[in-house]
């Protein structure tokens, strides 16, 4: 039995990977998790692959344990059991330089888009094999620290540094590991940015992804196991800037680009 771990299952990105996987049979079942289970049941009866949704807050580490215990009890009844694909697609950003900010909301930003990602990888990896499959979504703001977008870029270069050296670490094991570096996709995440007490810090400079567009590229990118997916020329330039221009200049440019 081979599954599908997708987190992020009700919405955007994690929702297209669950497709893309049923579309390309790349599990026996997909365990689709998210907080709101209505959307997770809708997934199930949309794809033609056996779904379980699992509705769990990944913010609370309780969830992460519930889940291990999952994993561990499956494989227990089926030695053969594997994770045959990680979609790490749950995690938010939010508009508003540090003043704007909650505790509450930098901390829940923390803990879903870092220490969730880690501990579904932790938790995932025993459980796969050569020819497993781990994407982790970070994003084209982990190219740079970026005010306005503060602790969310600097959350997504985390996830990049880490999904670099783990992939190191990971070297003859057949297991292809990705991070997704895509630029603005239209999906719910920039409603929920903008919901912060300045949700306008950042307005709207480059034209929308699609999901769909992000998803077939990045799996792409995964098959010739490449490190990066950056899924459009502004996010690739991007990942250029960083490597050559100072972070100031960078930072200064982005002062008027989030204006636009
Ligand atoms: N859209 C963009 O422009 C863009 C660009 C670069 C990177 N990204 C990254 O892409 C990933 C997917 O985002 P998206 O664009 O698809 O946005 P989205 O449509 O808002 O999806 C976010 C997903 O995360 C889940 N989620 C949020 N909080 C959660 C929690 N505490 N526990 C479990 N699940 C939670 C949401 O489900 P529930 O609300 O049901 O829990 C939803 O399924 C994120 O990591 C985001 O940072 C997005």
């Amino acid at each position: 039995m081979r599954i599908a771990l997708i987190t992020g299952a009700s919405s955007g990105l994690g929702r297209q990977y669950a497709r893309w996987c049923a579309d390309h049979k790349a599990a026996d079942e997909i365990w689709a998790i998210a907080r709101r289970q209505e959307r997770l049941e809708e997934l199930k009866s949309e794809l033609s692959c056996p779904v379980r949704p699992i509705p769990l807050d990944l913010a609370d580490t309780k969830s992460l344990d519930e889940l291990e215990h999952m994993l561990a009890e499956e494989k227990a009844k089926d030695p053969s059991f594997e994770v045959s694909l990680l979609v790490n697609a749950a995690g938010f950003g939010k508009f508003g330089t540090y003043a704007d900010m909650t505790r509450e909301e930098v901390d829940k930003m923390v803990d879903l888009n870092c220490r969730a990602v880690v501990d579904m990888t932790q938790i995932a990896l025993p459980c796969m094999g050569k020819g497993g499959h781990i994407i982790q979504i970070a994003s084209s703001a982990s190219f740079q620290p970026l005010p306005g977008l503060n602790v969310y870029a600097a959350s997504k270069a985390f996830v990049r540094s880490y999904t670099r050296a783990l992939r190191f670490e990971l070297r003859g094991k057949g297991i292809f590991v990705t991070a997704v570096c895509p630029l603005w996709v239209k999906t719910e995440f920039i409603k929920v940015a903008r919901d912060t007490r300045n949700g306008h810090t950042v307005n709207h400079p480059f034209p929308q992804l699609t999901a769909e567009h992000v998803v077939n590229w990045s799996m792409f990118v995964n098959s010739i196991n490449y490190p990066i997916a950056t899924c459009c020329i502004t996010g690739f330039i991007m990942r250029i800037a960083d490597k050559i221009l100072p972070a100031p200049l960078i930072m200064w440019a982005w002062e008027g680009l989030r204006r636009i």
